[in-house]
């Protein structure tokens, strides 16, 4: 049964599509194409597999969604890199103005390996709710160093090699606080897991992402296609353990919103800028503010959720929604979301609870 249409955001409420059913879009992120809003998530059953594939809905007042079903299907072949039961994470959508394709990235880890292999999935469409063909998974920017290499990086390539094989756990610890990761994946490409997509104004994407085993980001930039990385890219934060980034442009500057890295557990959000999306980029702490509401964990654990994506609302400069996601492992159907109004000041942006909020807050 359709439900009665929203005119406000509840971030304590469960979010019901067009025909009553909780949306299932996790870890999303939000196309915008010709007056129509498309959100895109992991589609989840009740374990932190893929089963089923990237779910899409379709909006054009982003209170109420439409299902507009499963953009990108995973498979029943066992030998393709997107067979059921691998895990997807985190898929974002951007369109190429050179080729007027749709691409969409993703976190990819192959059935049956853990977490391990760390690669980024691409798909495209020729149209935004898809379908989208699966065209391949990859680790990015192999054989390339950064735009901001050392020479000591450089010098234990070799040394580096021997870090090969060595299971970590994607946290921070005091002995692998400096390890020299970046070299060791030299050759076979960089470790890639939570990331987005970001689209400059003048059309050229980037794609950022948790790396060395999430110890640094990696914010690579795109061909025009968006098919490629042009092995133009940068470290950020190393050694400082980033996870779920988000990126916006406003006033001229860069702002990232991240989180540190806890599992499914939630942690304070973090929150940094840059005059130059290569950098350097400045921490500026955790944006969440204000009191902890009544059903919520507080501005300390971003409310209870994680980052996913910042999105741009269309025809109101400057205004800007925070998507989080709220992780129910133990069912992850139950998984929810919170989305907030970002609030910018001239060095920093604040996000504060509200049980109920509308498009006006931006007025
Ligand atoms: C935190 C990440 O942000 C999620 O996307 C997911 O990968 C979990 N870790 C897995 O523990």
């Amino acid at each position: 049964m359709s439900p009665t249409p929203r005119t406000q955001f509840l971030p304590d409420e469960p979010w019901l599509d067009n025909n009553g059913v909780p949306i299932n879009a996790h870890g999303g992120g939000v196309l915008f194409h010709e007056g129509v809003y498309y959100w895109f998530g992991e589609h989840k059953e009740d374990g932190d597999t893929c089963e089923v594939g990237v779910h899409v809905y379709s909006s054009t007042d982003l209170y109420n969604w439409t299902d507009r079903g499963i953009a990108l299907e995973m498979v029943d072949d066992p030998a393709s890199d997107i067979t059921r039961g691998c895990i997807l994470e985190r898929p974002k959508v951007i369109r190429s103005a050179s080729t007027g394709q749709f691409v969409m990235w993703f976190h990819l880890e192959l059935k049956g390996h853990g977490r391990k292999a760390a690669r980024s999935g691409l798909a495209v469409a020729e149209h935004p709710a898809g379908p989208y063909r699966f065209l391949r998974s990859l680790r990015p920017d192999a054989g390339t160093w950064p735009l901001n290499v050392t020479a000591e990086q450089r010098d234990g390539l070799e040394e580096a090699q021997k870090l090969l094989g060595t299971a970590f756990w994607g946290s921070p610890h005091p002995d692998r606080a400096r390890m020299n990761f970046l070299a060791r994946d030299f050759y076979g490409g960089q470790m890639a897991k939570d990331m987005t997509l970001f689209v400059d104004d003048d059309g050229t994407a980037y794609h950022v992402f948790s790396s060395e085993e999430n110890a640094a980001l990696h914010l690579s930039q795109l061909a025009p296609d968006h098919l490629t990385h042009t092995g133009r890219w940068t470290r950020i934060f190393e050694y400082l353990w980033h996870e779920a980034p988000a990126l916006c442009k406003h006033a001229g500057r860069y702002w990232m919103l991240s989180s540190h890295c806890t599992g499914w557990n939630p942690n304070a959000a973090r929150s940094a800028v840059a005059d130059s999306i290569f950098g350097p980029w400045r921490e500026l702490g955790n944006p969440c503010v204000g009191p902890t509401p009544r059903h919520r964990l507080g501005p300390d654990l971003t409310f209870g959720a994680q980052s996913t994506f910042i999105l741009p609302v269309q025809g109101r400069p400057g205004a800007f929604i925070a998507m989080f996601d709220t992780w129910r492992p133990e069912d992850h159907c139950r998984s929810g979301y919170v989305w907030l109004p970002i609030v910018f000041g001239p060095d920093r942006f604040t996000i504060t609870w509200h049980d109920a909020w509308d498009l006006s807050v931006f007025d």
